[in-house]
């Protein structure tokens, strides 16, 4: 338990002390007040200034597709999403599709279409590849304990239990595809931002821990569904 307070601790110093600064000064993304209902305009249909709909790669529901790489949206907080839209926008993040269009959404824009899609609970698409009893053991060390040896704490110490997240400002892997999961460690392991809690994480893990990881998290959204009455998992599966 104290472990996990000393790790939360820093988020909420980030999230305090970026509103008292913007406080003082203009408007900062904090002041934004998200609006689902305009954000799910923007989802269905994009905007005027070029913006495609988010739904043609992300879905209405959020679901995402893991083999073209494109993350789960629903149900990731919105202070998340609009993190990560101001990172595309400001360049701090990069991809040729979310870099164009961070940069041509208005920041209450960015609010709104967070705003919806964090508002959603949709279905878990069946996990594309199995889980072998080895990686499914591998995952659930790292995921709940950790690895002395790699001084890795582990990932649900931050990203809460079962990877559901830790509002605001750490994403759920719950349910997230492995592919892209996968990819994301890549990205973070070769970030080396010295402020950022994730990058040291990513480094210390091997090609075959990150996929164990991966696919342990991505099993977890619809085994979770499936034993709290599998009625979503249901609408996902074809008849
Ligand atoms: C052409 C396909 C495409 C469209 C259209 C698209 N996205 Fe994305 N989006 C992606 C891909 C691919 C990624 C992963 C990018 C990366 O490598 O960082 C992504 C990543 C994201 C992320 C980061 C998620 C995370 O877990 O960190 C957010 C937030 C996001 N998109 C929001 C949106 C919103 C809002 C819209 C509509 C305004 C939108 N996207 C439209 C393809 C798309
Ligand atoms: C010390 C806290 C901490 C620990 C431990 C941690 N993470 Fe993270 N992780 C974060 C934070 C904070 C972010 C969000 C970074 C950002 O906003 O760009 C993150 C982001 C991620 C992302 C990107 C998600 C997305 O939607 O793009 C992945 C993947 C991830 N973590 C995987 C893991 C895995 C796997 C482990 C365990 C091996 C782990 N994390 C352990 C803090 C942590």
């Amino acid at each position: 338990m104290k472990k996990l307070t000393t790790v939360l601790i820093p988020g909420a110093i980030f999230v305090s002390l970026s509103m008292f600064v913007m406080g003082q000064n203009s408007r900062g993304p904090d002041d934004y007040v998200g609006n689902p209902e305009r954000g799910a305009k923007i989802a269905a249909w994009g905007t005027s200034k070029g913006v495609a709909s988010c739904s043609s790669c992300h879905g209405y529901d959020g679901v995402g597709n893991g083999t073209s790489l494109v993350p789960r949206l629903a149900g990731q907080s919105s202070f998340y999403l609009t993190h990560q839209l101001e990172l595309y926008a400001n360049g701090k993040r990069h991809n040729v599709y979310m870099t164009n269009f961070a940069q041509r959404l208005s920041p209450q824009e960015r609010a709104d279409v967070s705003a919806y899609y964090a508002s959603l609970q949709s279905s878990f698409p069946p996990p594309a590849k199995e889980l072998t009893p080895a990686q499914f053991e591998r995952g659930r060390q790292l995921a709940t304990v950790g690895d002395d040896k790699l001084t890795v704490q582990s990932c649900n110490n931050c990203h809460g239990p079962r990877g559901l997240g830790e509002p605001p400002s750490i994403p759920a892997l719950h349910g997230q595809y492995s592919n892209y999961i996968v990819y994301r460690l890549q990205q973070l392991a070769a970030a080396h931002e010295d402020d950022d809690l994730m990058s040291p994480v990513a480094a210390a893990l091997s090609p075959e821990d990150m996929q164990a990881i991966a696919a342990y998290f991505e099993q977890l959204g619809i085994t979770d569904a499936q034993h709290s009455g599998g009625q979503k998992v249901a609408n996902s599966l074809p008849h």
